[in-house]
C-alpha cells in the first residue's frame, strides 16, 4: 500500500490530501472529507448507487473508485448541488413529487439524475429509466423519482419555482 498525494476539485474548491492507496473516492469523500451524502448501500460491492457522484461529467459508483483514480478528477457531489439556501431543481422536484421516503438512495438518484441533465436537457422516460437504472431504490417504486426528474428536465417547470 502507497501513501498517494491526490488533488481533486470537489464541489468547485480545490483539494489537496494525502491518503493510502487502498482508500476508495467513496472512502475519502466521507471520511476524510466530510461529505457523507453519497452513502455506502452495498459493502462496496458496486451493486446499490447509493454512492453515486459526478466525477469529470459521469455519474460515477464512488465506492468503485480507487482514489488513485480520481487524482486531478472534478467531483461533484449532492452536497454542492444547493446555491446556499436555493435549492438546486432537482432537489425541490424531488421534495415536491414525494419521491424521498427513507432517503437513503436520493442523494446517488440525484447525481444519477443530474449527470443526465448535464447531457440530454430534456430526457425521454426511457432515458430517466436508463440513467437510474443502477440506483437502487427500496421504498418509492420509482415512479415519483422518474415524474421528478422530468419535472426538474427542461420540460419540467421545476426551474420556475
Ligand atoms: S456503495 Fe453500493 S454501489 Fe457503491
Ligand atoms: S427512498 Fe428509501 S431507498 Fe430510496
Amino acid at each position: 500500500m502507497q501513501t498517494l498525494s491526490i488533488t481533486m476539485t470537489v464541489n468547485g474548491e480545490k483539494v489537496s490530501l494525502a491518503c493510502t492507496s487502498n482508500l476508495t473516492l467513496l472512502d475519502v469523500l466521507r471520511d476524510k472529507m466530510g461529505f457523507t451524502g453519497a452513502k455506502d448501500g452495498c459493502g462496496g460491492e458496486g451493486e446499490c448507487g447509493a454512492c453515486t457522484v459526478i466525477m469529470n461529467g459521469k455519474a460515477v459508483n464512488s465506492c468503485m473508485v480507487f482514489i488513485g483514480q480520481a487524482d486531478g478528477a472534478v467531483i461533484e457531489t449532492i452536497e454542492g448541488l444547493a446555491n446556499g439556501d436555493e435549492l438546486h431543481p432537482l432537489q425541490k422536484a424531488f421534495i415536491e413529487t414525494g419521491a424521498i421516503q427513507c432517503g437513503f438512495c436520493t442523494p446517488g438518484v440525484i447525481m444519477s439524475a443530474k449527470a443526465l441533465l448535464n447531457r440530454v436537457p430534456e430526457p425521454t422516460e426511457s432515458e430517466i429509466k436508463e440513467a437510474l437504472a443502477g440506483n437502487l431504490c427500496r421504498c418509492t417504486g420509482y415512479k415519483k423519482m422518474i415524474e421528478a426528474v422530468r419535472l426538474a428536465s427542461s420540460g419540467g417547470d421545476a426551474n420556475d419555482r
